[in-house]
């Protein structure tokens, strides 16, 4: 193998246009594609920057081709030459530097590679968990760096703006107390402390409301969050927050400071330019019309309640949902009357799988209605429906009748995968909102009690306060998330900043006056030496990129994100540990450990 020893760098690949012809350069890089046309070798050689071509001629070159014919794909490379500019003929214009050439006049090889099990190029199909074993090569390909340097530019330009508004950014412990309520803790033990554990922070809620008791005002953070959840395509274990709290500002304000960095991010890191304001929308009217808490703005499809038109007849289904406090409701899905029976069925599962108890339809086609309750409804009926839907002949309606928020979920879920099937999404939109006005508790069935719905440190609105112990449900909280394309890229709130306030909201919660102080007991204390009135939100910060750069998943902006079952695939954590370190943790597992992976 050579050095770089006398050589250096003079410019990048991808840099390199017609003005630097003649120019004498040095280029360091990787190998990416090679022809090889007997005395002529050509290869693309690629660094961070992109693509260019380098020419190995044999007759100019002499003896030193030879090590030319050597290179193979993913080899570490310099080379000396000069910048030649193209003939017509041969211009490449679906590459950059497509109009010019390097021609080699000194090669030297940095290092081989073996044959890289996946290709190193965009677009590629190749199976993720493979992608992701070897991520280091999948990190060449040049669409995981261009993702990954978006991801560094929004960085900067977040702390720019920070900056400049008079935040500063305050790093907070990584291993804090385990608290109830949220998400699943991952655990750490504590050698010093045995049978103790800390837990990591599932993102620094309670210490950046401290910090605004301290006194810091104005606070940012960009910051890892752990969270012990089941994994989707926009879910990670271990995920990136852009956290800000404020003191002394309105709900109003936080938005609108947020908005604007927002509309500054989007417009610096990608040319986006962005109308303000942002659409606002209360909970209640999104879980309405689009059955969500993140609605995608992208198309129409609202959910509409013909719950008047269907009751009183003789169909039991829906009388027996009207008579136990319930709905019926559709979406329009327009033209597609004629859609085949084997995929209505397909519909009946997935609406199944959101917890509805079935679905069916009325298609209005020219030979007349279609519907599997017909009989039970005279054409007026039919009629009336068509009129109050705005549907027309050639459409077909969806129908779903359950308690409210089954009705939301299940006709939620299927307006998003009808745009998907029928191509309503247009992927260069970018549709942003505010939901406000979020409830303050929602009922688990499972626990049969009251939680937060943002967290227990939300402030319920003022006027309704009063609803604390009476009448929970009723009572909305001053919260509010954004949401870009159906995604939730944040949230956050007014926080509750009067100890007694949040003794209540603790008791609504079903914690009694000592589980809160043995759980928060430091919180409680820090706020009775004159919080001021605060709030603020946290951005997912890898939500936000992944939209940026249109990708679907947030594992193509996480440089070694995680799998399905949070396992690093390259580096194979977790995996057991010695019984010695178990030892000294004093910590006996009762799972044998897993053979090998
Ligand atoms: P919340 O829990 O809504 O609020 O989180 C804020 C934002 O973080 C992102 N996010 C995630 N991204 C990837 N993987 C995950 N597992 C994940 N979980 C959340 C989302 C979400 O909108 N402390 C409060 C904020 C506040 O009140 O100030 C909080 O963490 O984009
Ligand atoms: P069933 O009596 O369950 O066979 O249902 C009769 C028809 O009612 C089914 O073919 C469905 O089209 C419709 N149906 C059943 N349950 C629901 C529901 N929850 N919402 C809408 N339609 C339903």
């Amino acid at each position: 193998m050579e050095t770089l020893e006398g050589m250096k760098r003079t410019h990048h690949c991808g840099e390199l246009r017609k003005d630097a012809v003649g120019a004498e350069i040095t280029l360091c890089g990787w190998v990416s594609r090679r022809r090889d046309h007997g005395g002529l070798i050509f290869i693309d050689m690629r660094d961070r920057s992109g693509l260019v071509q380098v020419v190995f001629d044999e007759s100019a070159m002499g003896d030193a081709f030879h090590k030319a014919e050597t290179l193979r794909s993913e080899f570490c490379i310099a080379v000396r030459g000069k910048v030649r500019g193209r003939s017509e003929d041969t211009v490449n214009p679906n590459m950059e530097t497509g109009e010019i050439e390097v021609v080699c006049e000194e090669l030297r090889i940095l290092n081989g590679a073996k044959t890289p099990p996946i290709e190193i190029q965009d677009g590629i199909t190749t199976d993720e968990m493979v992608r992701m074993k070897y991520r280091y090569l999948d990190l060449r390909r040049p669409e995981m760096q261009r993702a990954l340097i978006l991801r560094h530019r929004v960085t900067k330009l977040m702390r720019d703006y920070f900056d400049r508004e008079g935040f500063l950014e305050i790093e907070t412990p990584m291993l804090c107390k385990s608290t109830p309520e949220g998400a699943r803790d991952f655990l750490v033990p504590s050698r010093l402390n045995p049978g103790e554990f800390y837990a990591l922070p599932q993102s620094p809620q309670i210490f950046k409301q401290i910090l605004m008791v301290s006194g810091f005002e104005k606070y940012f953070q960009i910051v890892r969050c752990f969270r012990d959840e089941d994994l989707r395509a926009d879910r990670q274990p271990e995920f990136t927050q852009l956290d800000i709290e404020t003191s002394f500002l309105s709900q109003e304000e936080i938005l609108q400071l947020t908005e604007d960095m927002i509309v500054e991010l989007f417009d610096k890191a990608i040319g986006a330019k962005i109308e303000q304001p942002f659409l606002r929308m209360t909970w209640d009217e999104a879980m309405r019309r689009f059955g969500s808490d993140k609605p995608d703005m992208r198309f129409g499809m609202e959910l509409m309640d013909i719950s008047e038109y269907v009751g009183g007849s003789d169909f039991k289904v829906f009388n027996s949902v009207l008579e136990s406090g319930g709905q019926i409701k559709v979406i329009n899905v327009e033209g597609y009357a004629d859609i085949p029976r084997r995929e209505l069925d397909g519909l009946v599962k997935y609406v199944q799988g959101y917890g509805a108890k079935g679905l069916a339809w009325i298609q209005y086609t020219e030979e007349g209605v279609k519907s599997p309750f017909k009989k039970f409804y005279s054409d007026e009926t039919f009629e009336k429906i068509k009129e109050a839907t705005g549907a027309k002949t050639g459409d077909l309606l969806l129908v779903v009748g359950d308690k409210p928020l089954v009705v939301a979920q299940a006709l939620g879920e299927l307006r998003l995968e009808m745009a998907r099937r029928r191509g309503l999404i247009d992927e260069d939109k970018l549709a942003f909102l505010w939901v406000v006005d979020f409830p303050m508790f929602e009922y688990s069935e499972e626990e049969k009690r009251w939680k937060a719905m943002h967290h227990p440190f939300t402030s319920p609105r003022h006027e309704d306060i009063q609803y604390l112990k009476s009448d929970p449900g009723r009572v909305k909280a001053d919260a509010y998330d954004m949401v870009l394309n159906g995604v939730e890229i944040g949230g956050g709130s007014l926080r509750i900043y009067n100890a007694d306030l949040q003794e209540q909201v603790f008791e609504a919660l079903g914690l009694t006056p000592e589980q809160a102080h043995a759980k928060f007991g430091f919180m409680l204390d820090a706020f009775q030496y004159g919080t001021p009135p605060h709030g603020g939100l946290a951005f997912g910060l890898d939500r936000l990129v992944m939209l940026m750069a249109k990708r679907k998943s947030i594992r193509d902006v996480i440089a070694f994100p995680k799998n399905q079952s949070a396992s690093d695939v390259m580096s194979q954590a977790p995996s057991p540990v010695d019984d010695k370190q178990l030892r000294e943790l004093s910590i006996r597992t009762v799972v044998k450990a897993k053979e090998s992976k």
